[in-house]
């Protein structure tokens, strides 16, 4: 099997890539001041809404809102997929797609998962050394052995322990910089990122560590802190804990996708080593990818609360079209307030597999979620259930589960399974957010806040960066540090990698979150107008959003500070910390 395509040469490949030609090659486009101008491909116009830009590697169409970068044109007008657009695209501009072969990386990274390394052996030297750490750990109930197996470490407080023990040269702080386990101020200088955190190393297939994820010991903010998308980690992508669960197992016969590096750790601290966790993003088409290379038996195991379930309804969406014979998926639902590692903690490992083996197939959690949302009793609340279970039933590939599923489905809406497949057949109106809305839309979360139209900061910071990327050289992402606001998370990743990859493009920028559910609407931001950047200084406007973001939560640590000492009192560290602010 061909192995993957190194990061880097899609990055360039999108920088190279002249989208106007691509496009230009299927649709007739007219040169209109610095853009180009189309009838959109995508629906029905007269008049021409379908704009390309070249600066930005990017079209979009302000009649139907279809937007993308090159890869993304020939996905949709091509119907190809990720990997076929980028070898189009590549033979299309002469080059050869590279693969890392087997255990032959793409060379150049072997001194940053050297340095990985050496880092977590730092960190667990550092574990053993600090009691702080060990009694943590111990009172969260992990052992020795646990923490030895996943290579967990410690990050001491101090903002240049890893700067000044592993950046002795430039080159050696440029490396640091490149995994992201040191932050540049504005100044030039540098910090270390994780302080006082136990450190979780998020290890490749291969066991090479890509990046951590850090706990913060106490209530420090935010609770878990993770390496930024980086050449060697990409979120996305991997899975936390699977290169060790491979290592325990001779033989995968399940293995359960949980929410956080805490709960594969616990349970496999209680025996359960088939444990994997995504990195704090949704579960996309390519973790399931790499899950069922390994087995046909997934589960995933969610809260029993709102958010888990919304979290379950995502995971669903994105393994429709994975769906095979021979595959199984099912849903496990803690009883509220419980996540693995609280479950497994208070009522053991059996308990815990006896909870596995009470999950519900995929094809009842998707009955089930979509029957509560409409009238059972009425007719028009079937045809409403099969309306909503049209786009879900045609992403999953034609064969046998597909009929099953529809022969459940037409059960339960009472119809013959010939009369529901026709009604699920005709091809409704081409409409890009597939599933429903509704009571499953997530509650507060960075994609929903980025939709909902309300021009924050947050998005204005996003907007603008998007489209000029190279005004996020000079910004002082500590400004940042400690905030937290729907989008921030995102804001922060895209300056990081606009910092370390100073030629991307607007294209380059969104291609890198294609598989990042947390991205989901950067297309939209980045179709906005903004001026050219001869007419105004982007950079300048940046850096004001970030310091109007610093400025805001300042007052909302004054504000919280002045109120806890009034309700109750402040510790030492507060108190001196608000008499600093005033
Ligand atoms: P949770 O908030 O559910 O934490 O985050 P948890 O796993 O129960 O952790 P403990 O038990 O309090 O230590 C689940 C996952 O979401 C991501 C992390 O990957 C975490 O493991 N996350 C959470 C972040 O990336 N940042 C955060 O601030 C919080
Ligand atoms: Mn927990």
């Amino acid at each position: 099997m061909a192995g993957k395509i190194p990061q880097d040469f899609i990055d360039d490949l999108i920088a190279r890539a002249d989208i106007v030609e691509v496009i230009g090659r299927r649709v007739q486009l007219k040169k209109a001041g610095r853009e180009f101008k189309a009838c959109c491909p995508f629906h029905d116009e007269k008049s021409p809404s379908f704009t390309v830009s070249p600066g930005k590697g990017f079209y979009h169409c302000f009649g139907c809102g279809a937007h993308g970068t090159a890869i993304g044109f020939l996905m949709e007008f091509d119907h190809m997929s990720f990997v076929e657009a980028i070898e189009s695209l590549a033979s299309s501009m002469g080059v050869e797609v590279p693969r890392d072969e087997g255990d032959r990386p793409a060379r150049r990274y072997d001194d940053l998962f050297a340095l990985t390394e050496s880092v977590t052996k730092h960190w667990q030297a550092q574990l053993r050394a600090s009691k702080l750490a060990t009694d943590y750990l111990v009172g969260r109930g992990i052992d020795a052995d646990t923490a030895r197996r996943f290579g967990i470490g410690f990050a001491a407080d101090g903002w240049s322990e890893i700067l000044d023990k592993f950046g002795k040269t430039p080159e050696a702080v440029e490396r640091l910089l490149a995994v992201g386990l040191i932050i540049r101020k504005d100044n030039g200088k540098h910090y270390d990122r994780f302080r006082e955190r136990i450190m979780f190393p998020i290890r490749d297939q291969r066991g090479r560590c890509i990046g951590f994820g850090g706990r913060a010991i106490g209530d420090g903010e935010p609770k878990y802190l993770n390496s930024p998308e980086t050449v060697l980690f990409h979120k996305g992508r991997e899975l936390y804990g699977l290169y060790e669960a491979r290592q325990a197992l001779r033989h995968i016969d399940r293995l359960v996708v949980v929410e956080g590096y805490m709960d594969v750790v616990a349970l496999a601290r209680h025996g359960i080593d088939f444990a994997t966790a995504t990195l704090g993003t949704a579960t996309t088409a390519e973790h399931l990818n790499l899950l069922f290379r390994l087995t046909d038996n997934v589960l995933f195991c969610f809260d029993g609360d709102r958010a888990g379930k919304a979290a379950a309804w995502r995971a669903l969406e994105n393994a429709l079209p994975q769906i095979r014979e021979g595959r199984q998926i099912r849903f496990v639902f803690l009883p509220e307030g419980h996540d693995p590692d609280s479950y497994v903690n208070e009522f053991g490992a059996a308990a815990f597999v006896a909870a596995l083996d009470g999950g519900v197939a995929l094809s009842d959690f998707l009955i089930g979620e979509l029957a509560s949302q409409v009238d059972m009793q009425s007719v028009d609340g079937k045809a409403r259930l099969a309306e909503l279970a049209r786009p879900l039933v045609n992403s999953i590939p034609q064969g046998v589960y597909r009929e099953l599923l529809t022969a459940s489905l037409a059960e339960s809406v009472g119809l013959s399974a010939a009369r529901l497949g026709k009604m699920l057949q005709q091809t409704a109106k081409p409409s890009k957010q597939s599933g429903p809305k509704g009571p499953l839309a997530r509650p507060g979360n960075t994609a929903a806040s980025l939709k909902s139209g309300q021009p924050s900061v947050v998005r204005r910071a996003i907007t603008l960066l998007l489209n000029h990327p190279a005004a996020a050289d000079k910004l002082d992402i500590e400004k940042l540090a400690g905030l937290s606001r729907p989008g921030i998370d995102v804001l922060q990743d895209l300056i990081e990698t606009a910092q370390a990859e100073p030629n991307i493009t607007t294209a380059g920028l969104l291609e890198r979150w294609r598989h990042d559910e947390r991205g989901r609407h950067l297309g939209k931001l980045a179709a906005v107008e903004v001026p050219d950047e001869d007419e105004f200084d982007a950079a300048l406007e940046l850096a004001a959003c970030l310091d109007q973001l610093a400025l805001a939560g300042r007052r909302e640590r004054i504000d919280f500070l002045i109120e806890k000492q009034r309700v109750n009192s402040l510790t030492d560290d507060e108190k001196s910390e608000l008499r600093q602010f005033l």
